[in-house]
């Protein structure tokens, strides 16, 4: 299965780092706390007096006056309140820092979430230079980049914990999530709010590139998609855009412009398929093909009654579109 760094606290950019800085706070002294609650109240326990069950209740410690207990009680709580100031300061510091990653000559992407796939279209000043693609981010390394994240039917929630913190897309409201990679890698998100049947399979991969690779990568995607070599893809292509398949997705270059499923323009380029569901490799696109229900129940892509023949074809044609 298809990998992809996916740990708060292997922090990869900005974001992350400012939320991994809070979590190193969080993390000892709420431990300290439960400790000292847990030792106090095995200390209590210890130095109750026993009784039997028809013993008179001792009612005494009710008048007998306690200054031991008292100052004890007055430490723990200052304590108390001390520590929690020290993390209320320390998550005002994370959101500071979180809110001034500095947004220059940022990339702009809107992320569509859907049950139970995510649409990316990459923006540009230039509206012949906008893109569309699906489930697999790419992003240069060391450039701030601006997601707008909109709920196309239920709520769903960004998460690529390794980049930056959760948000949620909520139908009728976009909001945004800003974030820096400055390492390369492979950054696998996951849907973080439950959407549904397929919820677990909603994953994102956001692949932080050198920013020349990034460029090379961008420019092959904004390409509509290369004209079949073979008779076989050229069958495939013409099955395409005869059957249903046409009805969902788009291939740019073709007639098939349907935007209920993910783009398809690029699709061999990807690393997997069914928004993490499958490898990206020719038996499981097939596979997938022939029966998605079976990886991914639910998912709106009926299964298909397809001749062998036409299923290669079909496949070789999608196996073209790098
Ligand atoms: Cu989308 Cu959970």
């Amino acid at each position: 299965m298809i990998g992809g760094l996916h740990d708060v606290q292997v922090p990869a950019g900005a974001q992350a780092q400012a939320i991994a800085g809070l979590w190193h706070w969080l993390l000892p002294i709420c431990t300290l706390v439960f400790v000292a609650v847990m030792v106090a109240l095995g200390l209590a326990l210890w130095r109750a007096p026993r009784a039997g069950n028809d013993a008179e209740p001792d009612v005494s410690a009710l008048w007998r006056p306690e200054p031991k207990v008292k100052r004890t009680v007055i430490a723990a709580a200052a304590v108390s309140a001390l520590l929690l100031l020290v993390l209320l300061g320390e998550s005002v510091l994370t959101d500071r820092a979180l809110a001034q990653l500095p947004l220059e000559n940022a990339l702009h992407i809107e992320l569509t979430g859907y049950q139970w796939w995510w649409e990316a279209r990459y923006d540009d000043p230039d509206p012949s230079r906008i893109f569309t693609t699906a489930n697999e981010l790419h992003v240069p390394v060391g450039r701030p980049v601006i997601v707008t994240l909109i709920g196309a039917d239920v709520i769903h929630s960004f998460w690529v914990p390794s980049l930056a913190g959760k948000k949620d897309l909520i139908p009728g409201r976009d909001t945004t999530v800003s974030f820096r990679a400055d390492r390369a890698g492979i950054y696998r998100g996951q849907c973080a709010e439950f959407c549904g049947y397929q919820h677990a399979k909603m994953a994102l991969y956001v692949i932080a590139d050198r920013p020349e690779a990034y460029a090379r990568w961008a420019e092959r995607q904004r390409a509509p998609a290369p004209q079949p070599s073979s008779d076989e893809a050229k069958r495939g292509r013409d099955l395409f855009l005869a059957r249903s398949c046409a009805l969902c997705h788009a291939i740019n270059g073709t007639s098939a412009q349907a935007r209920h499923a993910p783009d398809l323009t690029h699709v061999a380029s990807r690393m997997t398929i069914g928004a993490g569901a499958l490898e990206n490799t020719p038996s499981n696109r097939e596979a997938w093909i022939l029966d998605p229900q079976q990886f991914k129940p639910g998912t709106k892509m009926p299964s298909e009654n397809i001749a062998p023949q036409d299923l290669a074809a079909l496949n070789a044609y999608l196996g073209s579109l790098q």
